[in-house]
């Protein structure tokens, strides 16, 4: 671990992190006058700022140890902790991959650190040879590799991401947002084996708790313990942490929503490919298809028109717009309009 402490920022090793009421007690019956909470309502005492019961119940579904599991309130949280932990402000840079995941350039931005990004190859796969060039540089700290990635939707090459795991000097970061849509491609299993590897994961997508803010760093824990120092003390509310422990209890109702994506993922490929204005359908490991059209700006305006609103990705992807897979009924109505406003020579109305 002495490897992974020489990357971390001097100011966070030597942080003495806040002490709140619930570190210092952490049982929960008792007659409870130290935190300066109301003694009336529901909501009125602090929440378990150590998460420990969905820790517990992750770690079993992902099957790794508890202790191995920090909570973020989101995983785009867990992204700007890793910045705090590993990045000196103004000095230490990143690695980030392009067409990629906004949300690394926007906390590099906010950590005033600055971002490499580095073009994946015509399959959106990792290209070896434009970054290992890098890794002699001792100010990245960090890579980010999206896998699955959005917006291209494919997970990169194991044996290639295992390269750079083993030869990065800094954190790389794997973020499986999208992971419960392919489960056997996860790579939390490498986390007993590299201490440079963090995974992030999310209840937002498959779990359908984007509301609720539920996002996970995996990694060992001393990283966990980082990461730990520096969040905010209660940073998941007590709605939110029951919310996904009843949903982690009795998850049969997320199985079956799985499946059921999957399959209208399946049938939306297949009625896309029968549309003129359609000219390419990326292969999807996700809950979301990146399609390239003829006239995609125009499309994109025209679907808006019906009220019907896609992401707009043609500025990362020539000629692409990102489709979320919804349900039959959603998906009819996109169909439906997509064939309204375009004419068999793909002239949008
Ligand atoms: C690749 C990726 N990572 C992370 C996130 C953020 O997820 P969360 O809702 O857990 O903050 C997203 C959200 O779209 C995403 O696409």
């Amino acid at each position: 671990m002495d490897q992974i402490n020489k990357l971390v920022r001097k100011n966070i090793l030597d942080l003495v992190s806040y002490s709140c009421a619930r570190d210092e007690y952490t049982g929960t019956q008792g007659t409870f006058l130290d935190a300066n909470e109301s003694p009336y309502g529901d909501l009125n005492r602090y929440p378990d700022p150590r998460q420990h019961l969905l820790k517990s119940l992750w770690a079993k579904e992902k099957d790794i140890d508890a202790e191995q599991v920090f909570v973020g309130n989101g995983s785009d949280e867990v992204i700007d902790l890793l910045f705090r932990v590993f990045c000196e402000p103004g000095k230490d840079k990143v690695i980030a991959f392009t067409p990629g995941y906004g949300m690394y350039r926007v906390s590099a931005a906010i950590n005033n650190v600055e971002l490499i990004e580095l073009p994946l190859g015509d399959d959106f796969e990792l290209l070896v040879d434009e970054v290992l060039p890098f890794f002699t540089d001792p100010a990245i700290k960090l890579m980010f590799v999206c896998s699955p990635n959005n917006p291209t939707g494919n997970c990169m090459d194991a044996e290639v991401l295992e390269e750079l795991v083993q030869r990065f000097q800094g954190i790389v970061v794997v973020d499986e947002a999208y992971i419960d849509f392919c489960p056997d491609k996860t790579k939390t299993s490498w986390i007993d084996k590299y201490p440079n590897l963090v995974v992030t994961q999310t209840m937002s997508k498959a779990w359908g708790l984007a509301a609720a803010r539920i996002g996970f760093a995996l990694s060992n824990p001393s990283i966990v313990g980082l990461l730990n120092k520096v969040k905010p003390p209660y940073n998941v509310s007590t709605p939110n942490q029951e919310q996904a422990i009843q949903t982690l209890l009795d998850k049969h109702q997320v199985v079956n929503n799985i499946r059921q994506i999957l399959d209208e993922r399946a049938a939306l490929v297949k009625q896309l490919e029968a549309l003129d204005v359609v000219l390419q359908i990326f292969p999807s490991d996700t809950n979301f298809l990146l399609v390239r059209f003829k006239d995609a700006e125009a499309i994109y305006q025209a679907l808006i028109s019906k009220s019907v609103i896609v992401r707009n990705r043609n500025i990362l992807v020539s000629g692409c717009l990102r489709i979320s897979i919804g349900t039959k009924l959603e998906q009819e109505k996109l169909i439906t309009v997509l064939k309204r406003i375009t004419n068999e020579e793909g002239i949008i109305y």
